[in-house]
């Protein structure tokens, strides 16, 4: 990990209603949490300040999506301005669910980053292949082609990102990527960062791995050497997310 704080997210997707919440919240609070762990929950739109007003200072709210300019016509929207306005520092960009879902292309990715960065976001972006591309052997093309995408939106903000690697096909499916599987696309986008972005941005970037992570198989993604956290679905609405946020220990 080489200096990299390591970094959980929990993406509750659209999950959760109040009293859920509560429990889930609950349970972070008493933890214990790993004080060396970057902690970030990424929750529905709706719920985001009264989450921030329930969560210690310490866990981190993300926001699962926002738009790509401050404010205006744009019905059913919420800008990085709002989030901001509500003590939310984080979004989640470029979610699976949301580019094959609701058709966000790299293009429309790469403006929502960039606008969110601008904004003083700091931005989880999420990568990843789906099984086919896997199958037809492309999955460093797509990884590859979904952050070259990003280079120019995010510049010289660096610090303020984490990348998040996500095969589709290991996204709720209880079928997660073996550590040999994802430490090979983490070390070889590190590798294909330190070309094209630099040698100190490809060192310094953290890179989740999402897809079926849970209290089983966590440590051992965790012991490869180029995933720096993880980002949890289905398992961070559990009491496990705890576990998984220890996961290094
Ligand atoms: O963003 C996290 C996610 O897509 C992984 O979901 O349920 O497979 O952990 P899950």
């Amino acid at each position: 990990i080489m200096g990299r704080k390591f970094v959980v997210g929990g993406n509750w997707k659209m999950n959760g209603d109040k009293n859920q919440i509560n429990e889930i919240v609950n349970n972070l609070k008493k933890g214990p949490l790993d004080e060396n762990v970057e902690v970030i929950i990424g929750v529905p739109a709706v719920y985001l300040a009264y989450v921030k007003s329930i969560v210690p200072d310490s866990i981190a709210v993300a926001a699962q999506n926002c738009w790509k300019v401050p404010k205006g016509a744009f019905t059913g929207e919420i800008s990085p301005a709002m989030l901001k306005d509500v003590g939310i520092n984080w979004v989640i960009l470029g979610h699976s669910e949301r580019r094959s879902i609701f058709g966000e292309k790299d293009e429309l990715v790469a403006e929502k980053v960039a606008h969110a960065l601008e904004s003083g976001l700091k931005v989880i972006a999420c990568i990843g292949e789906t099984l086919e591309e896997r199958e037809a052997g492309k999955t460093e093309e797509v990884v590859f082609r979904q952050t070259k995408a990003l280079l120019p939106a995010i510049g010289d903000k660096w610090a303020n990102v984490v990348l998040a690697y996500e095969p589709v096909w290991a996204i709720g499916t209880g079928k997660t990527a073996s550590p040999q599987q994802a430490q090979e696309v983490h070390s070889s986008l590190r590798n294909w960062l330190s070309t094209n972005a630099s040698p100190d941005v490809a060192n310094a970037v953290r890179i989740q791995y999402g897809g079926s992570v849970t209290a089983a198989n966590c440590k051992e993604l965790a012991a490869c050497s180029d995933i720096d956290g993880f980002l949890v679905g289905g398992a961070s609405l559990k009491p496990e997310f705890v576990d998984i946020i220890n996961a290094t220990n």
